[in-house]
């Protein structure tokens, strides 16, 4: 075997897997005010950015050849609906217009939820209707048509439902069709599990649940494999068009099992909050190296099969891979 090894050209010349800045997309988060760079603690790097800076950052990664960035809102007021979300001045929408406006080529995507816009921080309509504290399904998914065409008369380019409705591609897919947005693909998280590892994001996007948490909707990490292959179907008869993975790297077996059921479908995995923080505080205590490790795990999440990444490294990856 070491023979194909000795020689670093040839290394290169034999490997299969390799990254490409144009294939990652890069999560913001868009707030009120001007001139705003909160920074996100437990995410050294990122920040909260008003909408002016949000400008300078979609230009910066439009320079650097990145796939898109996806946007999630955090507003002023949040309410019991969250109705920030699904209005044509709330905050996401104000980012995606200003996005656009600064780089008009690249690909804004939106995340389509509530938890950031809901007093309560649950990915949808709260109520007791079957008995238990719960997010209403159908009641969500009314508000969810709202939000999407909302965010596509801002000037979207795509849309990423993250609350794993039942039925929730469908509800959007029809909103956008009945509002000649028929052309605007749709991102779904389809296999989102209830994972300790989005920590961090709660705390960058304000969106931890007040009581409770979110195991009656996203799914159990302890399912068989076949229920995320089930979410998928689902989702791409409803009409899905990229489908996602998330958390990635304790999920690799789902990205994988995902790419060799449904090929030719484009496949997204979430290199989430936890993931990036669990590196960064390793690294500033000098125990890894950062970038050996990021280009690892990204490497290892392509070789899984994934075609897409979100990831909060698409900066750092597109200079790396520069050098
Ligand atoms: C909201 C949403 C979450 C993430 C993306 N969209 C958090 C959650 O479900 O609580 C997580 C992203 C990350 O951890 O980087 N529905
Ligand atoms: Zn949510």
């Amino acid at each position: 075997m070491r023979r194909l090894r000795y020689h670093p050209a040839l290394r290169a010349l034999v490997r299969e897997t390799k990254l490409d800045p144009s294939k990652l997309i890069l999560p913001l988060f868009v707030r009120t005010g001007e001139g705003i760079r909160q920074p996100i603690g437990s995410m050294p790097g990122h920040a909260q950015l008003s909408v002016d800076l949000l400008r300078q950052e979609v230009r910066e990664a439009a320079d650097l050849g990145i796939g898109g960035v996806i946007l999630f809102g955090i507003p002023d007021e949040k309410d019991a609906t969250g109705s920030d979300s699904y209005s044509d001045d709330g905050i996401i929408q104000q980012g995606v217009r200003a996005a656009k406006e600064a780089a008009p080529d690249l690909l804004v995507v939106t995340d389509v939820c509530f938890c950031e816009y809901t007093d309560h921080g649950h990915c949808g309509i709260f109520n007791e209707k079957t008995g238990r504290p719960d997010v209403d399904n159908d009641a969500t998914l009314e508000l969810l048509a709202k939000q999407v065409v909302s965010h596509a008369r801002a000037g979207a380019d795509m849309v990423a439902p993250s609350g794993m409705m039942d039925g929730m591609i469908g509800a959007i897919r029809g909103a956008l069709d009945g509002e000649d947005f028929s052309h605007l693909p749709i991102m779904s998280y389809a296999a989102k599990y209830a994972s300790a590892y989005y920590g961090p994001f709660r705390e960058a996007a304000e969106s931890a649940p007040q009581s409770g948490d979110r195991q009656a909707y996203q799914m159990d990490p302890a399912a068989a494999a076949a229920q995320a292959l089930r979410e998928v179907e689902l989702d791409l008869a409803e009409g899905a068009d990229i489908i996602m993975v998330k958390p990635a790297l304790a999920y690799l077996d789902i990205i994988h099992d995902v790419s060799q059921q449904f090929p030719g479908v484009p496949l997204a995995a979430y290199n989430v909050s936890g993931e990036f923080s669990m590196v960064k505080a390793a690294a500033e205590k000098g125990w890894i190296d950062e970038q050996a490790v990021a280009l690892e795990s990204l490497t290892a999440i392509t070789r899984a099969g994934a075609t897409i990444i979100l990831t909060y490294w698409a900066k750092d990856v597109a200079r790396w891979l520069a050098r």
